[in-house]
């Protein structure tokens, strides 16, 4: 009897291992199985993971990459419209998004708490301290695809996390297979962003020659306060800039030129008390997170702490030596053609300055158009491990 049941015992344990292997992950919110945790990566500092794990038809989840997606926009919680928004299964209504790249991939979605870094720096190794505490609890994806995707903001913060998250693994400190880096929308030189405004919006007939050397003088202003290094005096004179934007092209959506707009329509991006409430009661309790800070959809916080770091270029960080230079990473840039804000001319500019070895193949590349269904979605151009995408639809997500 007691051998009997000591087998049972041996056998439901067999079982037990058998479909945590088969079967990972816990079941959060939906149907889908996740993982979620807040970690220190620092002293005081955190950050919030939530793994969703691919949905895809597959034996094993480690047949598909794993991706980790940061928001964009300094402080904006990636788990909120990073998820219900853009990437996820699901909405906030619990209905089934139209697509998802969980049915393709792994996607890890992480955001941060708690002592914010006050610069660029700090979040690649935050980031990387994260994915090491991630890569013990999870050894199954340190042979899995890795690839940081990111938009906007992101175009400062993913190239540097991966350029750190290499040198960690070079060092010994973590092992993982990163083969990409890809940032839609990349504000990577701000000021490049900053100086194609002007330009943009006469060419595409939205101000007249009086807006384009109102916002001209503008930026022209802001650049001399970047080549001083003022930081928080161009981050300043950008509002302004935006300011001035608003009044000339009567409100134009930045994210989307070609959106339209009502006069009353008051949109601030990140805000959204619909998706607050859900995250704070739904999401909360699903996870069980009431221990954690409330979430929010932009902690302004995030953004006075990285003041000093926001108009810093950090394209050096794609250039010689680096990125493109001294790892296998592909670095990929999308960017959609109807975005003011990180607008495609400006990305275009910074590229073009570039200096790695294989340059030449990038920009001898020609540009294709690239269909879906035979219907024309926008163009590519790929050289020298750095691919550039622009879509000829779409501004920001929106
Ligand atoms: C999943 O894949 C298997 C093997 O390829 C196939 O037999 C099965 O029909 C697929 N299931 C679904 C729901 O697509
Ligand atoms: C969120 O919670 C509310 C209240 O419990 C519930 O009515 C609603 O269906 C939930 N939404 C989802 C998407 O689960
Ligand atoms: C934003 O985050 C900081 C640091 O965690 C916190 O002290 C502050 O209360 C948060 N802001 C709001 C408005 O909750």
């Amino acid at each position: 009897m007691q051998l009997n049941l000591t087998k049972n015992i041996i056998w439901v344990c067999a079982l037990c291992v058998m479909i945590s292997y088969i079967v990972p992950g816990r079941v959060g919110l939906g149907s889908g199985v996740e993982e979620w945790d807040y970690v220190e990566v620092r002293e005081g500092a955190h950050l919030f993971y939530w793994l969703l794990y691919t949905t895809a038809n597959v034996t094993s989840f480690t047949e598909r990459p794993l991706v980790v997606w940061l928001q964009g926009e300094p402080g904006v919680a990636s788990t909120g419209s990073g998820i219900f928004e853009q990437l996820g299964p699901t909405n906030i209504e619990g209905r089934a998004r139209q697509s998802s790249w969980v049915q393709h991939v792994n996607v890890l979605f992480v955001e941060e708490h708690g002592r914010y870094a006050r610069n660029n720096r700090q979040i690649a190794l935050d980031l990387v301290q994260l994915m090491e505490q991630f890569l013990k609890k999870y050894p199954a994806f340190r042979t899995v695809p890795l690839h940081i995707f990111s938009e906007s903001y992101g175009g400062k913060m993913a190239p540097e996390f991966a350029l750190e998250l290499h040198l960690a693994k070079k060092r010994g400190r973590l092992d993982c297979q990163l083969k990409s880096v890809a940032v839609g929308n990349p504000w990577t030189s701000p000021l490049d962003s900053v100086l194609s405004y002007a330009p943009f919006l006469l060419q595409a007939g939205i101000v007249d020659d009086d807006g384009y050397r109102r916002i001209s003088r503008l930026a022209g202003e802001l650049a001399g306060l970047v080549y001083a290094e003022m930081w928080l005096r161009a981050l300043m004179k950008a509002s302004e800039v935006q300011e001035e934007i608003s009044s000339s092209a009567g409100g134009v959506f930045i994210y989307n030129t070609q959106r339209r707009v009502h006069v009353d329509e008051v949109y601030r991006y990140g805000e959204d008390p619909k998706m607050s409430h859900f995250m704070r009661s739904n999401v909360t309790r699903a996870l069980g997170l009431a221990k954690m800070p409330v979430w929010m959809e932009q902690n302004s916080t995030v953004f006075e702490r990285l003041g000093q770091d926001i108009f810093k270029p950090s394209n050096h960080k794609v250039n010689r030596n680096l990125l493109l230079e001294e790892t296998p990473i592909q670095v990929g840039l999308c960017s959609g053609i109807l975005d003011l804000f990180c607008a495609t001319p400006g990305t275009v500019s910074w590229i073009r300055r570039l200096k790695w070895t294989r340059r030449s193949e990038y920009a001898k590349a020609p540009r294709t158009a690239f269909r879906i269904e035979g219907m024309l979605e926008g163009y590519e151009k790929h050289g020298g491990r750095l691919s550039m995408m622009m879509q000829a639809n779409l501004g920001k997500n929106l």
